[in-house]
């Protein structure tokens, strides 16, 4: 199909036009042929005229956006390859680019030299033409998954994110591992109800729950009289699942003989009911999870090896919580969102100081523990907004060991209306604060002057405002990246823009 070419072809649809500008003269200038396009509708019409090889295609465009627009250009022509460049990399805009054919996205501001690797890369693969059956699922996803809720913009979550949308229009055994809490049975749903068995069936068995006498009746059904107590017959899970999706979680706690029967199931695509002799066909796809070291387990022989490779086909590995800190503020927000969908809670925002406490924490019990303290604190609230005072002692214990001689970044001004000065641990955090000054950073010391020359205004406001205006450009106008950069909530930030009529 893709006829040879002396150039290759690149297509740039974006609706920044010194980006456009930008990306042309560095392709042309590496002997690429490059078009343009400042909309996803004008984007397509130039792919059907052109049959670029590479399309770079921005996401958040007037219009169409790009990953609706992405969902129209794959179809036009096959070996073309698309990047999407997005602004700041949400879950889903990921596992969508992925799922729906993209060979790959960058995160905006990019540096040169990695849109010209990607591409080449691409360019490459547009040649070799060897394109799985991903991105073909066209119907019905989405909603649900935002519903669903996985949150991190870390660059390790970013790279969770890629993969279930490879891997979940495919049929492969998808093998989940990481520490307790951090997020496998989520993780395990969104591949579902991305994949192509979406509309079917899906039964998540928790293999540590079922006591061992139990759990092949459970997964495989039994007949009745089977056993004492089998009074009547009993449909098992992998029955009940047909044409769907099982989940295992915790395999690493199933017993051998289960194993075995797994593995059959897997293999041959059969099952049998307990004290039944006939073989029942089941179509299932298996997802499973553990939070066991399973290659050591194969080796003290407490699980199959076999078994082990055939659920192991592909594994995502989900990072600890205190390896991606800078997915906390995210994660708090998302927290404090669901505890005021479910029960009208009157807390709506943390204090910069409380949320810089959490991003000190290690959190063993990752993300869920993340939630369990952040719906403890808010019960301890009285006003909407979580400050240092209302985290549990234990945090603040475990964070004053860890904190000893580190810094905070404010200066104790909780901001909250009226709130009385932080106790406790915020105090002590607070009284070892360091001025930007100290830290070298003179320049502070020339804004403080010329801020103080220029009088009638409130010196800090001013500051704030400058500060609040510098992130806001370098997360190009994006609130949950301009709020993290700044290190306070999103609800804090709108407040400030409100308040500085910075909203444009
Ligand atoms: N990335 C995330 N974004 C939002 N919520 C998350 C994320 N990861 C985990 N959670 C939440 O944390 C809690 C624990 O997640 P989950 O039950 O999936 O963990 P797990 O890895 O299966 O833990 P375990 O090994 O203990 O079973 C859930 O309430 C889940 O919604
Ligand atoms: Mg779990």
């Amino acid at each position: 199909m893709p006829a040879a070419k002396t150039n290759p072809k690149i297509l740039v649809i974006d609706d920044d036009d010194d980006l456009r500008y930008s990306l042309k003269r560095v392709f042309s200038s590496k002997h690429y042929d490059v078009f343009e396009a400042d909309s996803g509708e004008a984007g397509i019409k130039v792919a059907e005229a052109k049959k670029p090889d590479v399309i770079l295609l921005d996401n958040r465009m007037g219009g169409m956006s790009g990953i609706e627009a992405l969902q129209h250009l794959r179809g036009i022509n096959p070996h073309t390859m698309i990047i999407l460049m997005t602004a700041y990399g949400t879950t889903q805009t990921t596992i969508e680019a992925m799922k729906f054919g993209a060979f790959d996205y960058i995160m905006k501001p990019f540096d040169l030299k990695k849109i010209l690797a990607l591409t080449e890369a691409a360019v490459a693969a547009s040649g070799d033409l060897v394109r799985a059956s991903k991105g073909e699922s066209k119907r019905g996803i989405s909603q649900e998954d935002v519903d669903g809720g996985i949150i991190g913009s870390s660059a390790a979550m970013q790279d969770v994110f890629k993969m279930i949308g490879q891997v979940a229009a495919s049929e492969v055994t998808v093998m989940i591992t990481g520490e307790s809490g951090t997020g496998k049975e989520l993780i395990a749903r969104s591949i579902y109800q991305n994949s192509l068995r979406s509309q079917k069936p899906y039964i998540a068995v928790n293999c540590a729950a079922i006591p061992e006498n139990l759990i092949e009746s459970e997964l495989f059904g039994h007949e009745k009289g089977s056993f004492t107590g089998a009074t009547s017959q009993r449909i098992g899970k992998f029955e009940l699942c047909d044409g769907g999706t099982i989940f295992l979680d915790e395999i690493g706690d199933m017993a051998l003989t289960t194993q075995t029967k797994i593995l059959r199931a897997l293999q041959e695509g059969e099952i049998q009911r307990v004290g039944s002799s006939e073989t029942i066909k089941v179509d299932v796809r298996m997802l499973a999870a553990t939070n066991k070291p399973l290659e050591a387990m194969v080796k003290e022989k407490t699980f199959r090896e076999d078994l082990y490779y055939r659920l192991n086909v592909v594994r995502i590995q989900l990072p600890p919580l205190r390896e991606r800190m800078e997915d906390v503020p995210l994660l708090v927000e998302f927290a404090l969102k669901r505890l005021a969908a479910e029960s009208k809670a009157h807390v709506n925002s943390i204090s910069p100081e409380a949320l810089a406490v959490l991003q000190k924490y290690n959190w063993p019990g990752n993300v869920r523990e993340l939630e369990n303290m952040i719906y403890r604190s808010a019960v301890m609230a009285q006003s909407e907004t979580i400050l240092v005072k209302d985290l549990p002692a234990e945090l603040l214990a475990a964070v004053g060991a860890n904190a000893a001689g580190k810094t905070s970044p404010s200066d104790g001004d909780e901001d909250v209306e009226g709130a009385s000065a932080p106790a406790g641990a915020a105090a002590e955090i607070n009284q070892n604060a360091v001025s930007p000054i100290s830290l070298g950073m003179d320049s502070f010391d020339a804004a403080y002057q010329a801020l103080r020359a220029d009088q009638g205004e409130n010196i800090l406001e001013r500051a704030e405002r400058e500060f609040i205006q510098c992130a806001l450009r370098e997360s190009g106008g994006k609130q949950v990246k301009a709020a993290q950069i700044l290190g306070i909530t999103r609800a804090t930030l709108r407040k400030r823009i409100d308040q500085y009529d910075l909203g444009t």
